[in-house]
């Protein structure tokens, strides 16, 4: 290989492989979990971010609720080892349902952009999201007020 084609062959691979790790990152399978309902609370079960594959656990980033009451679903972030942040998924410009992705969440309406922690990146929403006071044991998130 001449000189000249093997340093773009490198170049190459050292811009692709971050693209490669952020797309396989995107393209972790969204799983809804299993929140059972106390009241105005819901539990989650701190397995529901534990994933077995080919006998090695996977932990996941996110989950995401279904059963609100608001009719939106919950995103719940594992952000540390146990803290958790819990985004109702409802974009705060007109309340279109928002899609997350690549470390963020996004609105199909028209493109507000929130942080993982709900905070306003991009208009033309102002308000960051709608958030849940937690807490935790050594089984389970409580998730309040919900
Ligand atoms: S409803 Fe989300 S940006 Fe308008």
């Amino acid at each position: 290989m001449e000189r000249r084609n093997f340093l773009k062959t490198c170049c190459y691979s050292m811009v692709g492989a971050p693209l490669l790790a952020s797309s396989i990152q995107s393209c972790q399978v969204t799983h809804y979990a299993i929140a059972k309902k106390d009241g105005e609370n819901l539990i989650v079960e701190k397995s529901e971010f534990w994933e077995i594959k080919n006998g090695k656990r996977i932990n996941r980033s996110f989950v995401l609720i279904s059963n609100t009451n608001d009719g939106f679903p919950i995103c719940l972030q594992k952000l540390d080892k146990d803290k958790y942040i819990a985004s109702l998924m409802k974009c705060t410009h007109q309340g279109c349902e928002l899609n997350i992705g690549g470390g963020i969440y996004t609105c199909p309406c028209h493109g507000s952009e929130f942080s993982i922690t709900g905070k306003v990146l991009e208009g033309p929403a102002e308000e960051n999201l709608k958030t849940f006071e937690i807490n935790t044991d050594n089984e389970n998130i409580y998730i309040h007020d919900v």
